[in-house]
C-alpha cells in the first residue's frame, strides 16, 4: 500500500479554496460566458473574488479565524497592548503613496491603486510567528516584493532594503511616547528580498488589509519573527549600508537584524521552542525558519558567522 506523507505546508482538504476563488474572477466570468449570455447571475463572491491562491506555499495548519487575526495585534504606533484595532481605524488608507528610492535606476512614488492594478497579485497562506511565542496562519493577498524592485531597477551597489512605516501623529497616539525611535524601520538584504517568499501584503481574508494589520500595505517574510514585518509602508529604500532597525535601536541584544525563527535559540524573555496558536490556544513545536527552510536556508550558507537568529 502506498502511504502518502503530506509535506509540511500542505493544508487539510477542509481548508482548500473553492474552485471559483482559485481561478479568480476572470475565469469565473469566462465560465459564466461559456454558459450563454444571461444564463446565470454570478454570485457576489465571484465578482469580488481575491486573486488565485498560490499552491506552492500552504501552511499545513488551519487558517486562524479572521476575528482573531484582526483583533490581536502589535502596532506600537497605536499603543503597546494588543487591542488597538479600533484606534487603528483612524489611519487614513487613501490617498496612499509608497515612495521607492535610494540606489535604483528609476526612483518614484507608487500610488496604492497603481500597485493593486499593476503588480502580479496572488493569495498566499502564510504562517506568522511572533517573537513573543504566539503564531497565526493568514490568507494574505499581495505580490512578491521582487516585482516592485524589478520596476525600479536596483543598482548593483544596493545591498539592503530599508522599510519605513507611517508616522502620523494625528492618527497615532503611540507616537507621543517619544522614547521610542519613530518611525518604525525594518530592513532585510536585497538577496532576502529577491526570495519569492518575501511578500508585500495588501489584503487579508479576501478583503483590503485592515489598518491594524498594516493596511494599506505591509511587508511579510514568513521565516522571520513578526517584528520584521513593517506595517503601513510609506517608503522602501535600496541602500548600501545595513540600516538600524526600530527594535535594534531599542534593544539590540534582544532583537537582531536577521531574526530568523529558530526553536533552539531563546529570546531572553521567551523560550522559542514552542508557540501558542492564536484562537485555539494550543501549544505546538516551533520549526526552524518557521518551516520554510527548504525555500530560504540557502540564503544563509555563507553567513554562518552572523547572528542569524533573533
Ligand atoms: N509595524 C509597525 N509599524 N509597528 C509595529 O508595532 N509590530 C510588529 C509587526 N509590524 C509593528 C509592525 C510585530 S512585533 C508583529 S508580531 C507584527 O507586526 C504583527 O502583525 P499582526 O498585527 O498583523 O499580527
Amino acid at each position: 500500500m502506498l502511504i502518502r506523507i503530506p509535506r509540511g505546508w500542505e493544508i487539510p482538504d477542509r481548508d482548500a479554496t473553492a474552485e471559483a476563488l482559485v481561478f479568480g474572477r476572470r475565469a469565473a466570468l469566462k465560465a459564466a460566458a461559456g454558459l450563454g449570455a444571461g444564463s446565470i447571475a454570478l454570485p457576489a463572491f465571484a465578482q469580488d473574488a481575491p486573486p488565485a491562491r498560490n499552491p506552492r506555499y500552504l501552511a499545513g495548519r488551519e487558517i486562524t479565524a479572521e476575528k482573531d487575526a484582526t483583533t490581536y495585534n502589535n502596532y506600537y504606533e497605536f499603543g503597546t497592548d494588543k487591542g488597538i484595532h479600533r484606534a487603528a481605524q483612524k489611519l487614513p488608507q487613501r490617498p496612499w503613496t509608497v515612495k521607492v528610492d535610494g540606489l535604483v535606476d528609476n526612483p518614484r512614488g507608487f500610488d496604492i491603486e497603481e500597485l493593486l492594478k499593476t503588480m502580479p497579485m496572488e493569495e498566499r497562506v502564510y504562517r506568522l510567528r511572533c517573537v513573543e511565542a504566539w503564531s497565526m496562519v493568514v490568507p494574505w493577498t499581495g505580490f512578491p516584493i521582487a516585482a516592485l524592485l524589478k520596476a525600479v531597477g536596483p543598482k548593483s551597489e544596493a545591498k539592503y532594503v530599508r522599510f519605513e512605516t507611517a508616522a502620523l501623529p494625528a492618527a497615532m497616539p503611540g507616537l507621543r511616547q517619544s522614547w521610542y525611535p519613530w518611525p518604525y524601520i525594518e530592513a532585510c538584504t536585497v538577496d532576502e528580498a529577491a526570495n519569492d517568499l518575501s511578500f508585500l501584503v495588501t489584503g487579508a481574508y479576501g478583503k483590503p488589509l485592515p489598518p491594524q494589520n498594516g493596511g494599506p500595505v505591509r511587508f511579510h517574510q514568513p521565516w522571520k519573527y513578526g517584528f520584521k514585518a513593517g506595517k503601513s509602508l510609506v517608503r522602501i529604500s535600496l541602500v548600501a549600508q545595513r540600516p538600524k532597525t526600530f527594535w535594534e535601536a531599542i534593544q539590540a541584544s534582544e532583537y537582531g537584524f536577521w531574526a530568523n525563527v529558530n526553536p533552539e535559540v531563546s529570546h531572553p524573555r521567551w523560550s522559542q521552542a514552542s508557540e501558542r496558536v492564536l484562537g485555539s490556544g494550543e501549544r505546538i513545536p516551533t520549526q526552524l525558519f518557521n518551516g520554510y527552510g527548504e525555500f530560504v536556508a540557502g540564503l544563509y550558507t555563507n553567513l554562518q558567522k552572523e547572528r542569524l537568529w533573533a
